[in-house]
């Protein structure tokens, strides 16, 4: 493992992953290969650019264009690709599920077949833990059959299985990583905690989807660029291994625990229509993973200080994104759920 390909660079696990294996592998080269979708964002990896010179290139493009897809492979002479590029938010697939089957699904199938006719080293596909659907009891394995429910997950579930039956029909060398829900740094300002924390920062609602009673398992950026890298390393080709931080919580008391921590009232809460289709509750088995030696950095509560302090310190990041396309999907999202909300109790 030399010459990475890092499909979806320029978002944010991305980005943190770019950051992360240029500063721990001295002798990597890395190229971002990336669409620059509204969440791809080349201020993600301005320091990097700056640091990393020598090592380090960028290169706009689409993983669902072939040509370019191998042009990249031939030009810097590829020999392992880790494929995060992805439309990624779960509510935005119930406005345009069209764009996650084409990148998510064709997307995926595309680098396949460049991975298999350019014979690389290893293909590293970043996936998620909503592919196993909702898990009312017990804990998801990698055996557990795929039961996705939004248009999000049922992509990711297409593009997984599509790895695997590269892998078994091609020989291609694969593996798999099933992450929980990341947060740290450099995330897009749609999901949960960015969202909380910027709304929050100005004084605006924060809009609770129905009871706030479901669960999520809540795992920090660097601790899941360091599950990515170990199954680089140690993992087994054609292997899946969850990846999660063992911190199962409910999303009110995520919310509740962020409010305390950044000094704001309870009364910016407002409970909003649910999301259609809501999973109740994702939880994953990380033994697997624990077999290679993978250990978390820090607590919960120490990584979302961290978080927190990097969103108020970093508001000329946020602040640029909060604009134009950005305001239109959040009046299509919320005005209206905004305008019929009740306080939370
Ligand atoms: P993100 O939305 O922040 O970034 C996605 C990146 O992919 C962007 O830079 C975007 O420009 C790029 N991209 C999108 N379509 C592309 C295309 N057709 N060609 C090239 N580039 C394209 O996403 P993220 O939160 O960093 O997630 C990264 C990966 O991790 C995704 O595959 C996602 O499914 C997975 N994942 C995310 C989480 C999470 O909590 N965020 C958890 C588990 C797994
Ligand atoms: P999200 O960050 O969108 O991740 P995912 O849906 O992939 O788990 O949401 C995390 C949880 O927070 C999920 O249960 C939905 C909920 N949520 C809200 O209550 N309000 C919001 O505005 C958002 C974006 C999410």
């Amino acid at each position: 493992m030399k010459n990475l390909l890092i499909t979806g660079g320029a978002g944010f696990i991305g980005s943190n992953y770019v950051r992360y294996v240029l500063q721990n592998h001295s002798d990597l080269h890395v190229t971002v290969f990336d669409k620059l979708t509204y969440a791809g964002n080349l201020d993600n990896l301005r320091d990097v650019a700056e640091q990393f010179q020598l090592r380090y290139k960028f290169v706009k493009g689409d993983i669902c264009d072939a040509a370019a897809v191998e042009a990249a492979l031939r030009d810097r002479s590829i020999d392992t690709i880790v494929n995060f590029a992805a439309e990624s938010h779960v509510d935005r697939s119930l406005l345009t599920p069209d764009a996650f089957i084409k990148t998510d699904v064709n997307g995926t199938h595309v680098l396949l077949e460049a991975a298999k006719n350019f014979q690389i080293e290893r293909y590293h596909q970043v996936s998620t833990d909503e592919v196993y659907g909702d898990v009312p009891v017990g804990s998801s394995k990698e055996i557990d059959p795929l039961a996705p429910r939004s248009p999000y997950s049922a992509s990711k579930a297409g593009g997984d299985l599509l790895v695997q039956a590269y892998h078994v029909s091609f020989g291609v060398p694969t593996t798999i990583t099933r992450g929980s829900n990341t947060y740290g740094p450099y995330q897009y300002p749609e999901k949960l905690l960015p969202l909380f924390m910027t709304n929050a920062i100005d004084d605006q609602w924060l809009p609770v989807y129905g009871d706030g009673l479901q669960v999520r398992d809540w795992l920090y950026v660097l601790d899941h660029c360091a599950g990515i890298d170990l199954v680089l390393q140690r993992g087994t080709p054609g292997e899946v291994y969850n990846l999660g931080g063992e911190n199962e919580q409910h999303n009110i008391d995520v919310i509740r625990m962020l409010l305390k921590m950044m000094h704001k009232p309870e009364s910016l809460l407002r409970r909003v229509t649910d999301r259609p289709g809501h999973d109740r509750r994702y939880s994953l088995d990380v033994s697997k993973l624990h077999t290679l030696g993978f250990e978390q950095s820090a607590t919960f509560e120490q990584e979302l200080a961290a978080t927190v302090k990097w969103y108020t310190k970093n508001e000329w990041w946020w602040r640029k994104i909060k604009s134009g396309e950005y305001l239109e999907y959040y009046k299509a999202q919320y005005e209206k759920r905004l305008a019929e909300s009740t306080a939370v109790q």
